[in-house]
């Protein structure tokens, strides 16, 4: 199959950290199609040479094995290929038209790594130039849109010139492996299924933590916060992947249809559940790595009253047969004490104790994201045989936490296909089984936006240091029900 890429931010941040490594990887593995172009464009005045000299120069930086040897480089570097664009100049489109016209191949996949706000303006015109052809596959990087209504207005600008089949949405926490390991955990296996439901889960904790603070983003991510960063996407599709119904096919369509009856069913916020249930903080300075790091409000773009969460702690619940009464907690944020993401799935205590077990001991299926990648059921055991002396004969057996740990790295190899890899992939294979249809993300920004209309009129975050698991509210929030957060490493 023959392709095209073009790369719009093809001298962005996101092409140079994850799409160019993404696609050299996919070229190494041997998976992407021969003959494709990848045609980088932005305003820089570059040939197609001085391109990939840029591109050879970043990669001169990779450590270690994912860093090309100068022979795949040279391979690779003949895919690669600039346009120079002025995005707002009908022209430049005629001449990206002549381009790609020049081969007749089998998809075009237009993928927009720019500024969202000018994601409306460049589909209008594709279209225009007549690039909205059956072949032409759109892309499109989150964040889409800051609130429902502006992301309604990008969904029908684009849906006015391409099908929803044409319109590839990237929430790439989908593209992962390990939650590609929790669709198939779940239903390409007999063993949880029956217990996956609230009549076996006391409750489910999602941690997305980072140990990194908003790093060079600052500008951009002051006007967006955690909640749009992170919650509204890629928590609600782990929230999703979760709690949906098996689909009925693997095809995109059955697993979107499931995922979109999950959001809907998340409990609505009110005003009191909104004070209760959802925690919103700011890093002030702290630590990181061993040194001392400074606050969000110094670091540089952010404003320095900011008003901004980096992190936020929210109690829900998906209101239906299967889930109703389990609480879903879900926190995430920057400058926490370390990178990890996970899901906790924890399993109620047996009926009727006959053993003696730590009060706090209980099932739990965890799914580890990030750094590590597998999954780890926590069960009790009878560790030792030794007489208890101490202990009262009739009060039975002492039992103690034991876990089996599946490392997926260490099962599968650790050169395995990455998120964006799988998705680029996909998108050229037109498959989009991973990709978020547009009313799946207008649900997510209709349950988001009650948030995010308090949180603007309303007060300030709660502070915590930098290197911590963010306001102790947090803690106090899930402590109410009788709970605490997972183990926090
Ligand atoms: C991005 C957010 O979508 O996801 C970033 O914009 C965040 O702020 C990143 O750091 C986290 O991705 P990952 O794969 O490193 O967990």
């Amino acid at each position: 199959m023959s392709f095209d890429l073009v790369l719009f931010g093809g001298t962005g941040d996101l092409a140079w950290r994850k799409l160019m490594p993404a696609l050299f990887q996919a070229f190494r593995h041997g998976s992407l199609p021969e003959g494709g172009r990848i045609i980088g464009v932005a305003r820089d005045d570059l040939s197609d040479d001085s391109y990939r000299e840029l591109i050879q120069s970043r990669f001169a930086a990779v450590e270690g094995a994912k860093r090309p040897t100068p022979e795949e480089f040279k391979q690779f570097a003949s895919m690669l290929y600039f346009l120079r664009m002025d995005l707002s100049r009908p022209d430049d489109y005629a001449r990206l038209a002549e381009l790609l016209k020049a081969r007749n191949v089998d998809n075009v996949v237009m993928y927009l790594a720019t500024a969202p706000g000018l994601f409306t303006q460049v589909v209008e015109q594709i279209a225009a130039a007549g690039l909205n052809g059956p072949q032409t596959r759109l892309v499109l990087e989150k964040p889409l849109g800051h609130d429902l209504a502006s992301n309604r207005a990008i969904n029908h600008a684009v849906r006015d010139v391409l099908s929803e089949q044409q319109i590839f949405r990237i929430d790439h926490y989908l593209g992962k492996p390990s939650v590609q390991n929790l669709f198939a955990m779940r239903f390409g296996n007999a063993l949880f299924e029956p217990i996956w439901r609230r009549e076996y889960i006391a409750n489910i904790q999602i941690t997305i933590a980072e140990d990194l603070g908003v790093e060079k983003r600052g500008a951009f991510y002051d006007q967006t916060g955690a909640l749009r960063d992170m919650v509204q996407n890629h928590a609600l599709q782990l929230v999703c992947a979760l709690g949906m119904e098996p689909p009925i096919n693997a095809h995109a369509d059955a697993i979107r249809d499931e995922k979109l009856k999950v959001l809907r069913a998340l409990k609505p916020w009110t005003t009191e559940s909104i004070g209760m249930h959802a925690i919103r903080g700011q890093y002030t300075a702290g630590t990181a790595y061993g040194e001392r790091v400074q606050g969000y409000r110094d670091e540089p773009g952010v404003d320095p009253d900011s008003r901004t969460e980096t992190f936020v702690a929210l109690r829900t619940e998906i209101a239906n047969w299967r889930w109703a009464g389990v609480p879903l907690y879900i926190r995430t944020g920057k400058r926490l004490a370390s990178r990890d993401a996970r899901i906790e799935v924890n399993f109620r205590q047996t009926p009727h104790a006959i053993f003696r077990a730590p009060t706090n001991a209980f099932n739990k299926l965890v799914i580890n994201l990030q750094p590590k990648d597998g999954l780890e059921l926590h069960l009790l055991a009878q560790a030792q045989d030794k007489r208890q002396r101490n202990g009262s004969r009739h009060a039975g057996p002492q039992l103690a936490p034991v876990q089996l740990d599946l490392d997926f790295d260490k099962r599968f190899g650790s050169e395995r296909v990455g998120a964006y890899e799988r998705l680029l992939l996909d998108v050229i294979d037109g498959r989009l089984n991973l990709f978020v249809r547009s009313d799946e993300q207008e649900e997510a920004w209709r349950w988001v936006e009650p948030l995010i209309d308090s949180w603007s009129s309303d007060g300030a975050p709660r502070p915590y240091a930098a290197g911590t698991w963010g306001p102790s509210a947090s803690s106090a929030m899930i402590a109410r029900d009788g709970y605490a957060w997972g183990e926090e490493q």
